[in-house]
């Protein structure tokens, strides 16, 4: 979602999307296929005693595609260029693949793509560190200011793949923290190890400044990372 928008442009973006979800699973009832996610969805809301409504449905469609894409994607790219402006550390993490679990939990304290902070909304009135808060006042929590927070990790600007962490805040926090965590920790650390291992040499093609990033949706991320090999 392009941030930079108008709310009416934002939302024209958000019934593209619904109308894009729609006609793909009108299409896969169409051909019947039973493969992928979509599918296993489609059969829990056409069955006799149907789990999901046709609105749920849909609603699922947009989150994976939404939440569960454009935020793995955007760690993809983000991550082959932390690692590469961080020379001794994907030698590191290759000669040591026990670090590859270390290194995803640093890359996501590190970047902490989902850039605007958590919304919540008080359900009573309450006091947050001096500040006087009352109920129904929207609360937004800036993750990337708590994940690097001096106070709950040493050197908190430094990348550091043996950074002995307990946890951070990269896919949020408490009940609605992030329901795909592992499958994004598992595409990560599949994806990583075998990108360095099949091209040894990649290196950044461009300085490091000319690297066109994007910052105007809901997650950060690189338009585009040049790199030789
Ligand atoms: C690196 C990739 C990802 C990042 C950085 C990320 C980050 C987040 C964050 C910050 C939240 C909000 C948590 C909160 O409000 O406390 C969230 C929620 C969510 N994420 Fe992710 N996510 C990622 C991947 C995924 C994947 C792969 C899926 C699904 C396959 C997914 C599904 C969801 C869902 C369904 C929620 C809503 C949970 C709720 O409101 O109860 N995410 N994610």
């Amino acid at each position: 979602m392009d941030m930079a928008k108008s709310r009416e442009e934002r939302d024209k973006g958000a019934h593209w999307l619904i109308d894009y979800i729609t006609h793909l699973v009108a299409d896969k009832r169409r051909t019947g296929a039973t493969d992928g996610i979509l599918a296993e969805l489609i059969d829990k809301t056409d069955g006799e005693s149907p789990d999901l409504t046709e609105k749920q449905l849909i609603g699922l469609g947009v989150l994976l595609l939404f939440a569960g894409h454009d935020t793995t994607a955007a760690m993809m790219g983000l991550s082959t260029l932390t690692l590469l402006t961080h020379h001794e550390q994907p030698e590191d993490m290759l000669a040591h693949p026990e670090k590859i679990g270390t290194t995803v939990e640093e890359l996501m304290r590190y970047l902490t793509i989902v850039q605007f902070g958590l919304g919540r909304v008080a359900k009573v009135d309450l006091e947050l560190a001096g500040a006087p808060i009352k109920k129904g006042d929207l609360v937004v929590v800036a993750m990337n200011a708590a994940n690097r927070d001096p106070r709950a990790f040493q050197d908190p600007d430094a990348f550091d793949i043996d950074r002995k962490m307990a946890r951070h805040m990269g896919f949020g926090y408490g009940v609605h923290q992030c329901l795909g965590q592992n499958v994004a920790r598992a595409e990560l650390k599949a994806v990583l190890p075998k990108l360095f291992q099949r091209f040894p040499n990649l290196r950044l093609a461009t300085p490091l400044e000319e690297v066109p990033m994007d910052f105007t949706g809901t997650n950060y991320g690189v338009r585009k990372l040049m790199v030789t090999r």
